[in-house]
């Protein structure tokens, strides 16, 4: 999956011939699972129709700030744009808009938006090449890239005016590929290898039965999503669960029983930096496992139990380097007990669920959590959904591991 996918890209056109290609890109950012909104320079009209970008983004094409031909009269918000996009993208970018955006001249939607926008900006400059190695034109993108906009530099190659030499855009599968991995070099967790746990245990009574708990592995597969999508490699243990997940990044390791899991977790545990354990491992595991299915009786029946392994105390044992993440789950006297956990299983940080707390806990779709690190600075959080919270979870310990 490309880094661009679920990401609001904002392409800002202006008024080079080199504008033709950007049906293209815009096309290849939609097909990267971006989601696209143009702006035009008025002049850059002259080069590509708005019809033909706002057909292939899906989304109107903005040019000037106020829109007489359409009948609400709707001022396009420069300010609203600029914060909506998470990457925005000049291409092709002229000389002349170039050498407006280093002083912040915005006499026009596009160059107002461009001093409007906190996300990453990238440019792709494109003239012909007595103007790109004019030294006013190399001052234009000195200035900016020490603004910290990122240039897509032209290439060479046979140019409008029938010259052959510096100042063609870069192609648009190039500009995707080098926004991508740009994109991808920064990501906070990239090299870094974690080994999850998520899911329930199926501890076996005989062939046909079990002991488990409902645990559904959902916040656990959110979790390393979200780390796989900031760069992490991630080996995902996962119990018996019917979750999902298709991302190269993600290794998914099937187990059953807490044995299985913590067999798995220890053949990856040395290699890895980080480790985050939300499985429901059982506590308890029949201590025989009947060879053929127990057959019914009239008397009562006794399962005698023996303690599984403590996966999570196993690896603070064994900790060298590792962030080690514990969760706990608890009915009372949360705080103190989390905090009990933290210094038995030699934690960095435990994520607290609290029963109490209605939505939370391992059956729904929301959270609510408490984290404490082995400092016990401790910090609550909002009712969300899963998939929020494991963005809560992964920032915290970004801030940590990066501390
Ligand atoms: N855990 C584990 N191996 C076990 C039991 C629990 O790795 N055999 C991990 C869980 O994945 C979780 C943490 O330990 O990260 C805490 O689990 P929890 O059930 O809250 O605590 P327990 O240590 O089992 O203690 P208690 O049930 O008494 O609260």
């Amino acid at each position: 999956m490309s880094v661009i996918s679920g990401k609001k890209v904002l392409l800002g056109i202006t008024a080079g011939i080199a504008a033709y290609k950007t049906a293209s890109l815009v096309r290849l950012f939609i097909k990267s699972g971006a989601e696209v909104k143009v702006i035009m320079t008025p002049a850059s009209k002259d080069f590509i129709t708005p019809l033909t970008l706002s057909t292939l983004s899906k989304n109107p094409v903005h040019s000037t700030f106020y829109d007489k031909e359409d009948e609400n009269e709707l001022w396009n918000n420069h300010v609203d744009l600029g914060l909506w996009a998470d990457v925005m993208i000049i291409a092709p970018a002229t000389a002349n808009t170039l050498s407006k955006m280093t002083n912040g001249t915005c006499d026009n939607l596009l160059l107002a938006t461009y001093l409007s926008a906190k996300c990453p900006v990238y440019f792709a400059p494109a003239m012909d090449l007595d103007m790109y190695i004019h030294p006013s034109t190399k001052t234009s993108l000195e200035k900016l890239q020490s603004f910290g906009n990122i240039m897509i530099p032209a290439t060479s190659g046979e140019l409008a005016s029938g010259l052959v030499g510096e100042g063609r855009m870069a192609e648009p599968e190039d500009i995707v590929d080098f926004i991508e991995k740009d994109i991808t070099s920064k990501l906070p967790l990239r090299g870094k290898k974690i080994l999850m746990t998520a899911g329930p245990t199926y501890e076996a009574i005989d062939p046909v039965r079990f002991i488990g708990n409902h645990s559904s592995g959902k916040m656990g597969f959110e979790i390393a999503k979200t780390a796989a999508n900031l760069g992490a490699e991630v080996f995902l243990v996962s119990g018996p669960s019917s979750q999902t997940v298709k991302d190269s990044l993600i290794h998914r390791i099937d187990v059953k029983s807490a044995q299985d899991m913590y067999e798995a977790c220890h053949k990856y545990y040395a290699d890895v930096d980080i480790a985050i354990l939300s499985a429901a491992v059982a506590d308890y595991r029949p201590k025989n496992v009947a060879d053929q299915k127990i057959k019914k009786k009239d008397t009562s029946l006794t399962i005698e139990l023996e303690p599984t392994k403590d996966i999570l105390k196993s690896l603070g044992d064994a900790k060298k380097n590792q962030f080690l993440v514990g969760f706990a789950l608890e009915t009372n006297n949360e705080v103190e007990n989390a905090k009990k956990k933290i210094k038995s299983k030699n934690l960095d940080l435990i994520v607290l669920n609290s029963l109490q707390d209605k939505g939370a806990g391992f059956a729904g779709d929301t959270n609510k959590i408490t984290i404490i690190d082995k400092g016990f600075n401790q910090k609550s959080f909002q009712l969300k959904s899963k998939k929020e919270v494991s963005v809560d979870i992964i920032n915290e310990i970004i801030q940590r591991i990066n501390a």
